[in-house]
């Protein structure tokens, strides 16, 4: 983050949350202690599926149309003026360039009109830290601890070590698991998302049947791959004719593709476990976390090294802005603020140093 403007420590009153770095238009107030007086999220899911896949055009006309309104209404029902707030944080990336500059603008302007400090907010940050929200972890969740984000877009291991101290234990290197859920439930005729379609037909499938690769598995390190889980999947649907996949066929693929899946990801958490013996709690996020099969298969393995397996309620670990605003009482507190300058940038790891005020 760029050289921190100092907001006041001790803060003292709520704080504004905006994301729209993607598909999910989102604004949350909270409390300083983290508790949630309003929140909304408004998802474009409709929007982009006739197309199989988010289009930043639409997503960032529908963040424009939507979120000035959102944000006034979470004001009012938080029963507050925007002059009462003791912040305001916006995603200002990693994501799509044209969704990132409607919401950063608006919370920019918000920041600028009513004198208050505004928090650049990085969105992998968001997700890495909400874990730590008090309702959640009500004993408190301490660094160090293990972050695996995963998601459509996103598909890492990070070693979470405080508030902007990040280290990166490893990453897809081709694929992120939700962007091969998608393109292997596409494969197969489900609609998009493919993630949930795919794992209720899993439900009723043989994950013996066809025997996939484990991409990676046994390999040193934490990095991941689903490319060639997702060719080998589309090479198993290629020696049936156009359009004539028997539902059963179907669901026996999927079984198998959600089994490798859990077996890659299990295997390479492993690694992390031991790559980072000072963390004792294992965090999951990203949609992909919404997965039985995947969130069974993680808690079997943080039981079997003696960690905690924290996984926050399912809307926090998808896109929201209650991440953003939470983000942005950790940073304030600390004293930590962002200059309005702070462009947006849709590159943004969560490993940089810019992360820590200079
Ligand atoms: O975090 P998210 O809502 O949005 C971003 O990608 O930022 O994650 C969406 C991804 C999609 O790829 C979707 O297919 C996947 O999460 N997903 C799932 C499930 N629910 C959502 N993947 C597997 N099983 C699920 N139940
Ligand atoms: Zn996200």
């Amino acid at each position: 983050m760029a050289a921190g403007q100092q907001a006041a420590p001790g803060l003292t009153a709520p704080v504004l949350g905006i994301e729209s770095s993607c598909d999910e238009t989102a604004a949350a107030v909270l409390a300083p202690d983290g508790t949630v007086l309003a929140e909304a999220v408004l998802s474009q899911l409709a929007d982009h599926a006739p197309h199989g896949g988010v289009v930043p055009e639409i997503a960032a006309r529908a963040h424009l149309a939507h979120l000035p309104g959102m944000v006034a209404d979470v004001l009012a029902r938080a029963g507050l003026r925007p002059s009462e707030l003791g912040g305001v944080a916006a995603t200002t990336g990693p994501g799509l360039i044209g969704g990132l500059i409607v919401g950063s603008c608006l919370g920019k302007g918000i920041a600028l009109a009513n004198r208050l400090p505004f928090v650049a907010a990085n969105h992998l940050e968001g997700h890495a830290l909400t874990a730590r929200l008090p309702w959640i972890a009500p004993d408190g969740l301490d660094f160090p601890y293990l972050l695996l984000l995963v998601s459509g877009g996103h598909c890492q291991c990070v070693l979470v070590e405080g508030v902007g101290r990040y280290r990166r234990l490893g990453g897809t290197i081709d694929d992120a698991a939700g962007e091969a859920f998608d393109k292997v439930g596409k494969l197969l005729g489900l609609p998009w998302p493919g993630g949930p379609a795919l794992e209720r037909l899993a439900a009723s499938g043989d994950p013996a049947r066809f025997a996939f690769p484990r991409p990676l598995k046994g390999r040193p390190g934490c990095d991941f791959s689903f490319s060639g889980l997702k060719t080998a999947v589309a090479q198993a649907v290629a020696a049936y004719p156009a359009g004539a996949l028997p539902l059963q066929d179907a669901a026996d693929l999927a079984a198998g593709f959600q089994t490798a899946v859990v077996e890659c990801l299990t295997d390479r958490l492993a690694h992390a476990i031991a790559m980072a013996p000072a963390a004792r709690t294992l965090v999951v996020a990203g949609g992909v976390a919404a997965n039985t099969a995947v969130r069974t298969a993680l808690a079997t393995l943080a039981a079997r090294h003696g960690i905690a397996l924290l996984a926050p309620p399912l809307r926090l670990c998808t896109d929201n802005a209650v991440m953003i605003a939470w983000l942005g009482i950790e940073r304030l507190r600390l004293g930590w603020a962002d200059s309005l300058a702070a462009a947006p940038r849709p590159r943004w790891p969560l490993e940089s140093p810019d992360l820590l005020p200079r």
